[in-house]
């Protein structure tokens, strides 16, 4: 672990190093450096097409480099950042924020609300781009913990800021329109919250949802797969498969090695029920059904977890979760890691 005055030094030298943030752990890099944003590819193992989410330390620091910035973003940045929203926008062609985009004409630019990194942005008076610290297609770091067993060897420090609090990545909102925005990805802040602000201005932008993943009709069966349009790149698995069960009463318990993960509520109808049977059962609990922000906030440790297990495989119960942003947005992440 690092102190912010060496992840200062070590980013100012093209080094990479992992950041705290409210979502979850970014691997960070000077945002204008093509050397830094390499190894930072290099690190996750990430397609190089695929551009990353630049961090700035306040709105002023988006507009040098990003001079137009439709007036309605200005208000979303607002009201919601510091915060775990980012915002897609047209990048001027000679932009040397292009060394993080993959040469794209337009970034995603985020505030987060971490005092450390707020911190560190402060510091290095810089933009750092930082794609989660995962090794793509894995699931993103939520603790220094994670992020070194998946990254140490790889990276030249993590920043400490303790577990991320919100634990799913940031809502991503398309806002490169005049009169409407699209959210690309979902996350704890919702199309409600984004609604009631623009009513509240007397702003009238169209807000849509993302492109719902369509999952074929499920069976109790582990060679169903799920197809996730839309997006390119969009699995984020542990490494031992995940299928999605409607109900842990057609698992087939029997010889195969495997966990299950659920809420607190169905393990315990599990294990009042299997009781009697008296075989050793890997259960996962993911939290209290009442209490999703929990749920969210360890859900990725809680699906890591298995990679240690002696299994070959998990079922994740599928709940009827609750209405709202979180819900959608961890409903979205299991449907990624499941097959
Ligand atoms: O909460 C978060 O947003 C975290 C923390 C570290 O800030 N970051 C994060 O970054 O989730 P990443 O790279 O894991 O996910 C960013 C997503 C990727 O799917 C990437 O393809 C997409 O945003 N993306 C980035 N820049 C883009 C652009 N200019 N146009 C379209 N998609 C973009
Ligand atoms: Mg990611």
């Amino acid at each position: 672990m690092i102190s912010i005055e060496e992840a200062v030094k070590l980013l100012s030298e093209d080094g990479i190093v992992a950041i705290p943030t409210e979502t979850v752990y970014g691997l960070g890099a000077i945002a204008t450096s093509q050397k830094a944003i390499a190894k930072v590819y290099k690190a996750k193992n990430r397609p190089e097409d695929n551009p990353l989410i630049c961090h700035f330390y306040d709105i002023e620091q988006i507009r040098e480099y990003v001079p137009k910035i439709h007036e309605y973003v200005e208000v979303l940045i607002d009201e919601f950042t510091p915060g775990p929203i980012s915002f897609l926008l047209d990048l001027p062609s000679d932009s040397p924020l292009k060394a993080a985009t993959s040469g794209m004409d337009s970034i995603i630019c985020r505030i987060p609300q971490h005092d450390t990194t707020l911190e560190l942005l402060e510091e290095l008076n810089r933009p750092i781009a930082a794609p989660s610290a995962n090794t793509s297609g894995k699931i993103s770091g939520t603790s220094p913990e994670m992020v070194e067993k998946d990254l140490g060897s790889k990276i030249d420090g993590i920043v400490d800021g303790g577990e991320c609090l919100i634990g799913l990545e940031s809502t991503i909102i398309d806002c490169r329109k005049a009169e409407s925005i699209k959210i690309l990805r979902p996350g704890y802040i919702g199309k409600e919250e984004l609604k009631e602000v623009f009513e509240e201005h007397g702003l009238k932008i169209k807000v849509s949802s993302p492109t719902k993943i369509k999952k074929k009709k499920k069976k109790q069966s582990p060679r169903i797969k799920l197809t996730t349009p839309g997006e390119k790149y969009t699995h984020y698995a542990p490494d031992k498969p995940v299928y999605l069960s409607e109900n842990w009463r057609t698992i087939a318990w029997s010889k195969e090695k495997f966990a299950v993960l659920a809420t607190d509520e169905i393990i315990e109808e599990i294990n009042e029920e299997m009781y009697l049977t008296g075989r050793a059962i890997h259960l996962i609990k993911l939290g209290s059904r009442k209490r999703i922000d929990l749920i969210a906030k360890n859900l990725y440790k809680n699906l890591s977890k298995t990679n240690d297990m002696d299994i070959d495989r998990s079922y994740l119960i599928n709940e009827s979760w609750e209405k709202s942003s979180l819900a959608e947005a961890i409903e979205n992440r299991l449907e990624k890691a499941t097959k």
